[in-house]
Parts: C-alpha cells; structure tokens; sequence
C-alpha cells in the first residue's frame, strides 16, 4: 500500500494482514502463494467470459513476476482480497476498485473462481459481507457494479445483497447491466434488522 495515499482510499484499512470475516468466508490480503489457482481462473475461458474479460495467454513465468510485484506494490485506487471458506480454502477474489474518493465511491468485483462453490450461498457472504465493511468501516457512500445482462446468476446474487440496476451498457458488442448499491439504501435494508433484534431482547 506504498504508493496509496491513505486519503485516497477514504478510511480503507492498510491491506497488509487484514482479514474481514463472514458468516461462510474470510476476506483476506492476497498471498504469493495464490497464484496458481488465479492463473488457472484467469487462463480459463468459461470463467473469463462470465466475466466479459480477455482469457489470459501469458506464460506463467511472466505471470508470476507481475504477480510478486503487484503484491509488493498494489495498484493504487485498488483494495484487492482473497475469498476463503472458513476452512481455509482459496475459492476466488474480490476487489474494490476505481475508489474515487471526491465521488466517494468505488466499483466491486467478485469472481469465485472454483465452481464447486457456486449456487451454495458463497457469493451471497463475500459481497455482503464487503458492502457492510465498506459502509460500516470507510467513508464511501456508493459501490457500484457492471455485469453481463445473461449472467442471471451473477445479476441474482447482486440483487440478494441490495444492489439495484440504475442502466446498462454496451461495449465491443457486449450488453452491461449497471447495479448500485448506496449508503441510504443499504441503512434502510439493516434498520429493520437492528429494531427486530432490538425487540427481541
Ligand atoms: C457470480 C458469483 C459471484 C455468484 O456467487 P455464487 O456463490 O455462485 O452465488 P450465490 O449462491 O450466493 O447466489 C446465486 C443465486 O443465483 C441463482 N441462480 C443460479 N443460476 C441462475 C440462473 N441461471 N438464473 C437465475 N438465477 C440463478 C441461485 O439459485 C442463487 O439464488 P437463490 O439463493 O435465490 O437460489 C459466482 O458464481 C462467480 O463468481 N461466478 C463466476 C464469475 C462471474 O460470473 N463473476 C461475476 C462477474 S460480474
């Protein structure tokens, strides 16, 4: 997190040792040693389609060395993490990214990369458990999302989370809805929980 400015990043904690705990996953910093496994997730065509991004044909060697540097030395705007299950296996990724910090908002990505955890809740906890850390512990007000309009699975999983389309867009052919998810809305999304648990004391 060198080269960040820490006003840059609106309160985002410093990266090295961070964990952020949910109900099925931990979000924690990138290690070296996930390299293998996000090779093979970037190098693989199903996964990079869902993800409307180009299918990685760089050898692995030069793929490490950009690796081991972007580690050391993270993009800047960029607040990238792992997704574990409880157990510790590594599952995918997700990452912050574009933070703006005069908009005072970000866009979010989430790629669970082994597809043994798909439909099973996995994506649910990674994104809730971000926008609540993003809400509850930086200044951003917005966190915004694109995704391929005939990924409904992607698109269903948002929506479970709060995320609410606002557009779409098209580019190089590709059809994008636009998903966001506000401080407000996501207040008024948790303020029935707190009075119910409030009640329930
Ligand atoms: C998209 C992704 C993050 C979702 O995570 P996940 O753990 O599979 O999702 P969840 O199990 O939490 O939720 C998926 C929801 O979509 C539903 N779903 C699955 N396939 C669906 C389909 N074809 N149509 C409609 N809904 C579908 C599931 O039933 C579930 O909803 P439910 O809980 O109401 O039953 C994950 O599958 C993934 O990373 N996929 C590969 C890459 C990708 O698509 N990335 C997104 C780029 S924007």
């Amino acid at each position: 997190m060198k080269n960040l400015k820490k006003s840059e990043m609106l309160g985002f904690k410093p990266l090295r040792g961070t964990v952020i705990f949910g109900s099925r996953v931990r979000l924690r910093e990138k290690k070296l040693s996930d390299v293998r496994r996000d090779y093979a997730w970037q190098s693989d065509p199903e996964l990079s389609r869902l993800d409307a991004a180009p299918t990685l044909i760089t050898p692995f060697s030069v793929y490490l060395l950009d690796y081991a540097v972007e580690i050391h030395r993270p993009r800047s705007k960029r607040y990238p993490l792992a997704v574990e299950t409880l157990d510790g296996t590594h599952i995918g990724n997700c990452t912050c990214y574009d933070i703006d910090e005069k908009k005072g908002e970000a866009q979010f990505g989430i790629m669970i990369g082994d597809r043994d955890y798909w439909d099973r809740g996995y994506g649910t906890d990674v994104v809730t458990t971000m926008v609540h850390y993003v809400f509850l512990t930086t200044g951003l007000n917005r966190l915004y999302l694109k995704t391929l309009d005939w990924n409904l699975r992607a698109r269903r999983c948002f929506e479970k989370c709060g995320f609410t389309p606002f557009g779409d867009m098209r580019r190089n052919g590709l059809r994008f809805v636009l998903m966001e998810l506000r401080r407000e809305q996501w207040q008024q999304l948790h303020i029935p929980d707190k009075q119910e648990s409030e009640s329930s004391v």
